[in-house]
Formats: C-alpha cells, structure tokens, sequence
C-alpha cells in the first residue's frame, strides 16, 4: 500500500546568504539565492537522489533537511511535526533518526580518536546507550557488517585509506539505527574501483536496516544507479523530478538532458 504521509519533508524552503557586508551602515547587504522555494519529500525506506552540478544547492537543501543549517523561508516536517515546533522528545527522535555521511570522512574524523570510539560517538552523545559492554559489540557489529576487519577498531583515522575511512564513516551513521541517512557526495572522494565497492555496500545495508537514503551527487549516472527517485536541481531551484527510469531514461528538462549526456560522454 503506498505510504501517505512521508517521513521527512520540506515546503518551500529558499535560503540566502550573506556574501559581502557593506563597510558603510545603512547599505544594503548583498544576498545570494542558494535555493528557491524548494519542496522535497522522501517516505521510509526509499532512496532519492539528488543531482545538479557544482553550486546548484544540494548540499544547502541536505543540511536543512538534516537540520544542520536554517531556512531563510519554509518548514521542514519529520514524521509530521515542524521541525522548528518539536518537543525535546521529539527533537532528540528525529536527530537520531537523521544521520550524515559526507565526501571527505578523514577531515570529519578525530584524529585522535580511535575508529571504536569514532563509531561510538553518536550512541553516547544522543544518548542511546550507556552500558559500556553493549558499546562495544554495537560497535564491533557495526565493524563487521561495513566489511571492515576485526583490528580495525583499535586504528586511527589516519592508519585508513579513504575507501576504509567510508567505511567508518558508513558505521558511525548506522550505528543508531537511523530512518534516514544522507549522503553527500559520499564516493566522489574515492578512486574508481572503490567507489563501486562504497555504492554497493550502501544498497547491501538498506536491505538489513530497511533505511531510507537521500543521495547527493554532481554524477547522475550515480545517482540513477542508487535511487528509486531523482530530483534535479539548478541554480537553487527543482528542474525535474520523477522515477529514476524516467529522469534518466527520457530526461524532460534541457538541462537534466545535459547532465546524462554528460555523464555517458565520461564513460
Ligand atoms: N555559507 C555560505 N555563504 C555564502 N554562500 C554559500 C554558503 N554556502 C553555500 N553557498 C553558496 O550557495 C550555492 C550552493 O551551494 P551548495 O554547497 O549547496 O552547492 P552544491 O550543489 O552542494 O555544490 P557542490 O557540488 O560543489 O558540493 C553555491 O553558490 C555556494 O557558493
Ligand atoms: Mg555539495
């Protein structure tokens, strides 16, 4: 039966920033338009891509919808409830069941911090877990399921290679058992062969966790291969929505027509 309400959804959200303060008071500040009256939605268990080229706004619309940065205008809903009107309850739901996995995991990490504890990390800091013994196997869970080795706990982010440092980055993003998780440019960063490895691992772990992805990426050929839907922005705007098949297959707007011819003329 089709879902109707979805889990997480934005309604027109535009975002301006700052770009250059004027010296004397009175005038004006200079804004720029990093997205325009945007509405998004994504329902339990499915995986929507997100595609445009650099500095078209996906990573402004994935952190709002992620509640990392604020709208200038518009709601976000999860599961119902503006984000903005949330009891502490339902706040703390929602972070939980929100998780990021980004391009470049190693900048993200703490060196210092061992990968158990980079992993462990989000059950301690929301709360999730306490109880030092159920920590660990979560973690070394986690460790095996992404496909790392037993020893890799006891590392340093900088002992990993970047398609390992993923890996981390996969684990310390389920480890909570998340609804949604959004990855931004998550193999862009990685070398070629690696990044089929990364993409794979991702789907394999849907089917057991049942999660829902947003997909960022400049690469639809990517992300026609992940998503169930795709939607394509330019310029902070929506160009085209639809199925995968459909935005890929028979692209409607000129501009999704460039983006997959562009991505055949890499192959
Ligand atoms: N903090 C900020 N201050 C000013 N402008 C910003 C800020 N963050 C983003 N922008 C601008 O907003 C636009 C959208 O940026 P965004 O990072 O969302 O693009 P993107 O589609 O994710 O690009 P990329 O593929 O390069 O990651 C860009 O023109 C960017 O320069
Ligand atoms: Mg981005």
């Amino acid at each position: 039966m089709a879902q109707t309400r979805p889990l997480l959804s934005g309604h027109n959200l535009s975002k301006e920033f700052v770009v250059e303060r004027k010296a004397v008071i009175g005038t004006p500040k200079k804004m720029f338009k990093a997205l325009h009256q945007v509405s998004f939605a994504i329902y339990e268990g499915e995986t929507v891509g997100i595609v445009g080229e650099s500095g078209s706004g996906k990573s402004t619309l994935g952190e709002i919808l992620g509640g990392l940065r604020e709208p200038s205008q518009g709601q976000v809903f999860y599961d119902g409830v503006d984000i903005k009107h949330m009891d502490q309850e339902q706040y703390k739901r929602y972070r939980k069941n929100l998780q990021f996995i980004f391009q470049d995991p190693k900048g993200s990490m703490n060196p210092h911090f061992r990968i158990r504890e980079i992993i462990a990390e989000p059950l301690i800091t929301l709360g999730i877990c306490r109880d030092k013994r159920e920590i660990k196997q979560r973690v070394e869970a986690m460790i095996s399921q992404v496909g790392l080795e037993e020893g890799t706990a006891d590392k340093y982010p900088g002992e990993l290679s970047g398609g390992q440092c993923q890996r981390v980055a996969i684990a310390r993003a389920l480890v909570v058992n998340p609804k949604i998780i959004i990855c931004d440019e998550p193999v862009s960063a990685l070398d070629v062969s690696v990044q089929a490895q990364i993409l794979n691992l991702l789907k394999d772990l849907q089917k057991q966790h049942k999660n829902a992805y947003i997909f960022i990426s400049h690469d639809i050929g990517v992300v026609n291969y992940m998503a169930d839907r795709i939607v394509v922005m330019n310029r902070g705007s929506i160009v085209e929505t639809g199925t995968a098949e459909q935005v890929f297959k028979h692209p409607v707007d000129p501009y999704t027509q460039k983006l997959v011819a562009s991505s055949f003329a890499s192959l």
